[in-house]
């Protein structure tokens, strides 16, 4: 797992765009695993500037969203698919054909999941993922305690997720119950993970995943398992790691800020 450490959100929403958009000009039908929510809407507006500024095509570019809340439609403004829609897919060159978010209204649940899996595995998988991550540790929708065997399947949300998103609603009870979302086990099939942590709400769970053992009571842990992850996480998120392990990341940032500069 490499961690690049940046000073603040603005520089980790660059770092990640530099990233992605490599990836989108390196292999032009790739296919980008989406999230949602505050950490990923940075990143967001810097590829929608690289892509007016630069040109960075979507034209054959496929993505597949983590998760969908259940119970809301597709034009629900705080649907994932609206949220995607306004902060990344309205703006740039995407073909509306090749944007996968699972369904919030599917009469069959179970039917949407495996429908989801199948989206997933036909396209070739995922080439790159971005993820956030909750307070509570989870990746996607997937709460602590989620099986790492885990595929596409309908969760309950745990207070602590409602609590943190109804910032994004009126008030907490519109904040949906249960949500779709891709599995621990679907994460880990990504080829490339990219992980972001901004801000001193995530600082705790962070250095948990930094310091402690690959656990299902803290999803994120996972990602220790996988052969090419990297978090880019800023100063606040990174303030309760100590010193002496920071230092171990600087060679991570080196190589990673070489490699990935986004032209504007
Ligand atoms: C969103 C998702 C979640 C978020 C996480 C962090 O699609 O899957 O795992 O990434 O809840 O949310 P923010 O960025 O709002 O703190």
């Amino acid at each position: 797992m490499k961690i690049v450490a940046v000073k603040d959100f603005a520089e980790m929403s660059k770092m990640a765009a530099a990233k992605i958009s490599h990836q989108v000009k390196e292999k032009q039908n790739s296919v980008l695993g989406l999230a949602t929510g505050g950490t990923v809407v940075g990143t967001y507006e810097e590829l929608i500037k690289d892509h007016k500024q630069n040109q960075t095509s979507y034209e054959e570019i496929h993505t597949v969203n983590l998760d969908e809340y259940l119970g809301i439609d597709k034009d629900n403004p705080n649907s994932y698919h609206q949220f995607m829609m306004e902060n990344l897919f309205s703006q740039i060159n995407i073909n509306p054909e090749n944007i996968h978010i699972p369904y919030g209204l599917a009469t069959d649940y179970e039917e949407e999941s495996k429908k989801y899996e199948k989206v997933i595995s036909d396209l070739g998988g995922v080439d790159l993922q971005l993820l956030g991550i909750g307070v509570n540790g989870h990746i996607g929708f997937n709460e602590p305690g989620t099986s790492f065997d885990s595929v596409t399947h309908v969760v309950e949300l745990e207070e602590s997720t409602r609590q943190a998103n109804k910032r994004f609603f009126n008030s907490i009870d519109e904040v949906p119950t249960h949500a779709i979302t891709m599995g621990i086990s679907t994460i880990m099939k990504s080829k490339e993970i990219l992980l972001l942590v901004s801000g001193k709400t995530k600082a705790e769970i962070l250095e948990k995943v930094i310091n402690e053992g690959i656990t299902e009571t803290i999803p994120a842990t996972v990602l220790k398992n996988h052969p090419n992850v990297t978090i880019i996480a800023d100063e606040e998120a990174l303030s309760l790691v100590d010193d002496e392990k920071k230092r171990e990341f600087d060679q991570d940032k080196e190589e990673f800020s070489n490699k990935y500069i986004l032209a504007n």
